[in-house]
């Protein structure tokens, strides 16, 4: 495994396996790094269906909000790269932020109002800083297959609509959402969590499974789908919601009825204490 923190490196490194094995297959995993079981199953599915994969670390300073955690975000850069080395990932690019960002990089990748949606809304820019830095990420490994979470969801209509919208010859897979035995979404922010609150964050599942319930059980209405998950989360003293949407997974725009032949996303978003917690499901 190469350890690379330069974007020459990467491409030379690239340019060279493409020479070497013309038919080669190059998958994709960008990261922030903090690596948990949910990146790698992505790690995973790209060594299964790729013949090089390629992961970058790096914590985008862009896509974070001037309040929010950048500072104090997880840096394991050492366990990471025994997790991915294990896994046998060939490249690893870990940048520095001079790297991606030299003194004077102003152009950004704005795509539109899809960005403003869920988590764009409650994070104004979030989404124009993870396309710029993803466009940027794509344009220096040109992987053949990029692998994002489904966990989330909101980023995979973001820069599904980016590689359309801007042709990138490539593939994004979407995997599924690797759980904690009791439900919770693996994440990196996890780890801020004290014992207490850990407990409190498992509302976001019982949310989530409450309306993935009602809609087994024959409720067609967005609305009330909805509704079961504002209730659920205002039961749990220890959590704020700060979205709850019955939207189309593609376009992240409201619908009026979960039955209607589209993919829907039941999705969430809420406070427990300092820490903000995502997850969802497709109904
Ligand atoms: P990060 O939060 O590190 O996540 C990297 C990838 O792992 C994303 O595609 C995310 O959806 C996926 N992932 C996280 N938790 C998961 C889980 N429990 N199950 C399955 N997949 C999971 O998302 C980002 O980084 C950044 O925005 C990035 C795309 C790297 C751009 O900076």
């Amino acid at each position: 495994m190469r350890l690379l923190s330069r974007v020459a490196e990467v491409r030379e490194a690239m340019a060279l396996e493409r020479q070497t094995n013309p038919a080669t297959k190059v998958g994709f995993v960008p990261t922030l790094g903090a690596l948990h079981a949910g990146h790698m199953s992505l790690v995973r599915a790209a060594r299964s269906q790729c013949d090089f994969v390629v992961a970058s670390i790096f914590v985008n300073p862009l896509q974070f909000g001037p309040t929010e955690d950048f500072s104090k975000y997880p840096r394991t850069l050492e366990e990471d790269c025994r997790l991915l080395k294990e896994e046998g990932v060939d490249v690893v690019f870990t940048p520095t932020a001079a790297e991606m960002y030299p003194a004077g990089a102003e152009t950004t990748v704005d795509v539109g109002a899809i960005g403003d949606r869920l988590d764009g809304a409650s994070r104004p820019g979030h989404f124009r800083g993870v396309a710029t830095v993803v466009a940027k990420l794509f344009h220096i490994v040109a992987p053949d297959i990029a692998y994002f979470g489904q966990k989330d969801a909101a980023q995979v209509a973001v820069l599904k609509r980016m590689v359309r919208d801007l042709n990138f010859p490539l593939r994004i897979a979407v995997c599924e959402t690797v759980r904690e035995a009791d439900g919770l979404a693996m994440s990196s922010r996890n780890r801020y969590l004290s014992q207490n609150e850990r407990r409190q964050a498992l509302v976001l599942w019982r949310a989530l499974s409450a309306a993935k319930d009602a809609v087994a059980r024959g409720e067609t209405l967005a609305a009330k789908v909805r509704q079961s998950l504002v209730d659920t989360i205002a039961a749990e003293s220890g959590a704020r919601l700060d979205y709850a949407a019955v939207v189309n997974a593609d376009t992240l725009l409201p619908v009026e009825h979960v039955d209607g032949g589209e993919r829907i996303l039941v999705a969430v978003a809420a406070w427990i204490g300092t820490t903000r917690l995502i997850d969802n499901v497709v109904v």
